[in-house]
């Protein structure tokens, strides 16, 4: 028997529905807050109510897009944190309603599982999924975490930041650079024009699987900093040099606690995801890596790397398929772990 979910997303600042059917995609529908941008970051109540505003229309365009309707739905899966409370009691109370007036279960959804469980998102039956046990590293603006994942269900960390995320780094050091937020995507576009060894920034140098970032930042702030009392153009003029040099050095803290990971686990199959696995650096070096070590390599499509409902889509039916439904008094948390 078939099984068909809807999925909803709205744990920061992109509302999404997105309906699977047997782990098949038929439809992603995002809509993006435009209204945080001159904030220069993402102002929680205003979250919440531009996710009231879109949350009808996206869900109904992701059931006409799968050329579904409602009635065809078995589950309704929606972010339940961790995120913004206001932004995320949007999609709970909305997927509450809709299985109720519908008679179906609620499934709740981890939304780190679903950024690691987003390789599952078949777009064609025969697209390719991982093996378990896998490495997700989990890169975004709010984690940068190592993930051994043995099945569905079962994952740890292996490692985690223990200060700033790896998005942090890009959104703080490109504030500085005086870029819009998310700074992020500026690095990546300015790095492809520069030269990643002008700048030797500082590295970490902390035991285990943990990740740091914090050093990165005020190395870099420092050296902007000495930088432009010599030549206050120093910035404008070295954007690139800039960005180049920041993307490679935050590149080699991710890999380099990857590889300590890879040689610990003896784990053959390497997964990326989250905002930051977004970066073309990354992916390039990822996808070298892995060559090189002759691992097999998951690198999402762009479209699967920053939040959408396809993810909590495919989380959800994993659980579904479980018989894991959610109580109607689960409320959403802000802050949970894998
Ligand atoms: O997973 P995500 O969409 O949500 C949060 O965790 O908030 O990640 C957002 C992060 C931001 O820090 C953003 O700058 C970063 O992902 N990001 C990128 C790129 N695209 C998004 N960082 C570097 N290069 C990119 N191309």
């Amino acid at each position: 028997m078939s099984v068909t979910i809807l999925g909803i997303e709205s744990s920061c600042d992109d509302t999404s529905a997105a309906v699977i059917r047997d782990g098949l995609l038929l439809s992603n529908v995002i809509a993006s807050q435009k209204v945080h941008e001159e904030y220069g970051g993402v102002v929680p109540e205003l979250a919440s109510r531009a996710h009231q505003q879109n949350i009808v229309p996206v869900i109904d365009a992701a059931i006409k897009r799968a050329g579904i309707t409602k009635n065809d739905l078995d589950a309704i899966a929606f972010t339940r944190g961790p995120g913004l409370l206001g932004s995320l009691l949007v999609g709970t109370s909305f997927a509450k309603g809709l299985s109720l007036g519908l008679r179906i279960p609620i499934v709740d959804v981890n939304h780190l599982h679903g950024h690691v469980l987003s390789h599952f998102v078949r777009q064609a039956p025969e697209d390719e999924v991982p093996e378990f046990p896998f490495l997700c590293l989990l890169i975004s603006g709010g984690n940068s975490q190592i993930v051994l994942v043995k099945s569905y269900r079962d994952m740890e960390i292996l490692g985690q930041t223990i200060d700033d995320a790896a998005g942090e780094a890009f959104d703080k050091c490109a504030k500085v650079m005086g870029l819009p937020y998310p700074g992020g995507p500026h690095i990546d576009r300015l790095a492809a024009e520069g030269n990643p060894n002008r700048f030797p920034f500082a590295r970490p140098h902390i035991p285990g699987l943990d990740y740091s970032f914090s050093g990165l930042k005020t190395s870099f702030l420092y050296t902007v900093r000495d930088e432009v009392k010599k030549n206050p153009g120093f910035i404008e003029e070295n954007m690139a040099d800039l960005a180049a040099s920041l993307q490679a050095t935050i590149i080699r803290i991710l890999l380099d606690k990857l590889d300590k990971a890879v040689k610990l686990t003896g784990v053959k199959t390497i997964a990326i995801g989250g905002g930051v696995s977004a970066n073309s650096g990354v992916r390039d070096a990822i996808a070298t890596y892995c060559r090189n070590h002759h691992l097999k390599a998951f690198i999402p499509a762009r479209a699967f790397t920053t939040d959408n409902a396809a993810m909590v889509a495919i989380a959800g039916y994993y659980k579904y398929l479980d018989k894991d439904f959610c109580p109607y008094d689960a409320a959403p948390y802000a802050r949970v772990t894998i």
